[in-house]
């Protein structure tokens, strides 16, 4: 399907896509990236990510990444579902301070990152790349979030994605296979919250008050 939407487009699209952990390997890595690409029909990938950790040790996977982009196979590499643990190993190795993004479960329902993730990211200008940010469709429901909408003229999902997006350092990936949906997450970006709705925000959505672990979906 991504072949097929970029297709006579690839300069104006940024391709990210990931590799599982069980591929991980130096020659996995190679393997599942070149599958991918032919999958893709293109010659790159802009973002390639390690899913979520595994038990290949990171510094293959690391070199593996570094290898590809000296092929011009991929542009950048990142890590996906990394706690701030793991994110500590992975720049103390050769080359892991190259990582650009950790993609991360991350929105008003699931604020644990805050706790400390996204400030050791923001320190260190890594950006966290929030998936899931309106909770699979289940924050475009919320009722507190629609009283806030209300307020912009726009939708709850709208807002949801609006309060991720104005975290500093953080993107948001949502997904939406509706037109309306797309043209609708687009438009987020220009809703500008106040200090009323970040209170609210907190009110009905309270952010962390110790760790927890990283939350994966
Ligand atoms: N790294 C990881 O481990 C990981 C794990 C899970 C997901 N992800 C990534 O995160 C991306 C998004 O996550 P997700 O699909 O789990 O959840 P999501 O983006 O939070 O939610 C998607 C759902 O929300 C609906 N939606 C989107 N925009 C809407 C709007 N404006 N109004 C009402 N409903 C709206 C979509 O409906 P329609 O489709 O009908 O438009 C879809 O049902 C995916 O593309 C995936 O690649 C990564």
């Amino acid at each position: 399907v991504v072949a097929e939407a970029i297709a006579g487009r690839r300069d104006e699209t940024f391709l990210v896509s990931k590799v599982l952990p069980s591929n991980a390997s130096r020659a996995g890595v190679r393997r599942a990236c070149e599958n991918s690409l032919k999958r893709l029909a293109t010659d790159r990938i802009d973002l390639y990510l390690l899913h979520w950790p595994g038990s290949v040790p990171l510094t293959e996977t690391v070199e593996a990444f570094e290898a590809l982009k000296a092929a011009g196979k991929i542009r950048h590499w990142g890590v996906s579902n990394f706690d701030t643990d793991e994110m500590e190993e992975l720049v103390s190795l050769r080359d892991g301070g190259n990582v650009q993004t950790n993609q991360v479960l991350y929105n008003l329902s699931r604020r644990g990152p805050e706790f400390d993730l996204a400030p050791w990211s923001r320190e260190r200008g890594i950006p966290l790349m929030a998936y899931s940010p309106v909770e699979q469709g289940a924050l475009a429901r919320n009722a507190r979030l629609e009283a806030i909408a209300a307020r912009h003229n726009v939708t709850a999902a709208q807002i949801a994605l609006a309060w991720v997006m104005a975290q500093e350092g953080v993107i948001a990936i949502p997904k939406a296979s509706r037109q309306e949906h797309v043209r609708q997450n687009a438009s987020a970006l220009d809703i500008k919250l106040t200090p009323e709705d970040f209170a609210d925000f907190d009110r009905a959505f309270p952010p962390p008050t110790r760790k927890r672990g990283l939350e994966m979906i």
